[in-house]
């Protein structure tokens, strides 16, 4: 085989990365925008030792599950990789792929449950999160996605997977900033102003908050400060579903989307979101799942588990966020200690539990690993919710030896939770249960929930 060829192959299955999977003369090729079933003309683009790539050259035969994506950019936004999928088919995927990760990594078969999903596949992530670039020398704002393992951006008015009024509101920001000369960012020469356009809706009542991060330092300097505002108030007068704009300071080299200071420029910092009947105070910066119909579902499954099998239990609530686990949870437990980082999460989570005069939920703002190590008491329950790395060996050790019966491990990656995983269950833990939860429909990423017990 070699560069430039073409070969005519059919796709087995996608790999765990969402490419299609095909062998020429028992080779493996990795192909993008490939469809299981696919019969396909293609050219090697790249070459390794033991598989190659290609792209699509025609599409000889289409496989059944193809079906037409909604938006024209899929091929090159690195968004939706997964659009030209029949839904049923992206679901049967997951199941395959989670499962195939926890086989690679503990060499054992285990069953993952059919990924329990909202039914929406559109108009289902709430919060927008667009790295905004100018070209050189020029004034053009753009803003979108970048195209798959580049930096290389894909300017985008209409993305399906969002609420249709956040492409309205990014495109008036362009159109706006660009009138008022704020400057989009270079990352080459680290200059420009308009680094992040985020926007968190609210699936409760449609509230919007807008939150502009800037490649500067706090406070907001004058030069920048009239801008800024005159940009604020447009959008407030323009859209009457958003209650507040605020700014992010990062002005850091790195890839890093949110620096540590925030500065409210006009109406509110918050909006209002329902989980499990219960509402929290969310803001810009503070995590809250992207989708909360699908989170609404996870939720609830997990809060069925505790209570069909516990009757009020001592409840850990490790990376913790607004402590949604924490205050959804607080009714079936006697009690319960919430731990995370970010300030701007604790206060919130704080703030909900002064509105339901919530007695039994302590929130501790701190880094979970430093909590447990100073930790004296034992928990019944612990839930780990890690961001997509995982959680440490020696963090896992602590969490096995202050939790009493079982941990519910929910985990956006499945290679860190497959990792982690193998370490509890080397440490006497066993798996009960791992349930997927398709929070992120049309990509490749899925949720699942692991449950642990720690029983003898
Ligand atoms: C995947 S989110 C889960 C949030 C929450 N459980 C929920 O469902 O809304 C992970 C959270 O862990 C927090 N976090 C990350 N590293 C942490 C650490 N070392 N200690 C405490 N919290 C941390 C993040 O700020 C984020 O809020």
């Amino acid at each position: 085989m070699e560069l430039g060829q073409i070969i005519n192959v059919e796709v087995q299955k996608l790999n765990s990365e969402g490419l299609g999977l095909a062998k020429f003369n028992d080779f493996v090729v990795f192909i993008k925008d490939a469809c299981p079933d696919d019969v396909l003309k293609c050219k090697i683009t790249d070459l390794k030792k033991n598989y190659a790539v290609a792209e699509i050259v025609e599409i000889v035969s289409p496989s059944k599950f193809r079906v037409t994506p909604k938006c024209k950019l899929q091929k090159v936004c690195g968004g939706c990789s997964l659009q030209h999928i029949s839904y049923n088919e992206q679901l049967k995927f997951k199941k395959v792929m989670v499962e195939d990760t926890l086989y690679s990594i503990l060499k054992e078969k285990i069953e993952v449950k059919f990924p329990i999903t909202s039914g929406d596949n559109y108009n289902y992530r709430y919060k927008i999160q667009y790295p905004v670039r100018s070209k050189k020398g020029q004034t053009r704002i753009l803003a979108g996605y970048f195209k798959p393992a580049s930096h290389e951006l894909v300017n985008i008015k209409y993305c399906p997977i969002q609420p249709t009024i956040c492409d309205d509101i990014i495109e008036f920001i362009k159109t706006e900033a660009e009138k008022l000369s704020i400057s989009g960012y270079e990352e080459q020469a680290h200059s420009g102003i308009l680094r992040q356009i985020l926007l968190r809706v609210s699936e409760l009542n449609g509230d919007i908050l807008v939150l502009l991060v800037l490649n500067t330092s706090y406070p907001l300097d004058d030069i920048y400060k009239t801008e800024i505002e005159a940009l604020s108030s447009l959008l407030m007068a323009k859209f009457s579903q958003i209650k507040g704009v605020s700014i992010n300071f990062n002005n850091s080299k790195t890839n890093v989307i949110l620096g540590e200071q925030n500065q409210l420029i006009s109406g509110q910092n918050y909006i209002i979101e329902k989980l499990c009947g219960k509402e929290f105070k969310i803001s810009g910066e503070t995590f809250f799942q992207v989708n909360p119909k699908c989170a609404d579902l996870m939720f609830k499954y997990i809060k069925d588990y505790i209570q069909s099998n516990y009757s009020m239990p001592t409840l850990f609530d490790a990376y913790a966020g607004i402590a949604a686990f924490g205050i959804v949870l607080s009714d079936i437990c006697s009690s319960v200690t919430s731990v995370e980082l970010n300030k701007s999460s604790v206060l919130k989570a704080q703030e909900t539990i002064k509105m339901y005069d919530i007695k039994n939920v302590e929130v501790v703002a701190s880094d979970t690993l430093k909590y447990i190590d100073k930790c004296k008491k034992t928990f019944d329950i612990t839930i780990l919710d890690p961001p997509r790395k995982g959680c440490d060996e020696a963090f896992l050790s602590k969490v096995l030896k202050l939790t009493n019966k079982t941990i519910i491990y929910v985990s956006c990656n499945p290679k860190s939770l497959a990792r982690d995983l193998k370490f509890l269950l080397n440490n006497g833990a066993k798996l009960i249960s791992i349930q997927s939860f398709d929070m992120f429909p049309n990509t490749p990423h899925v949720e699942n929930v692991a449950v642990i017990s720690l029983q003898k």
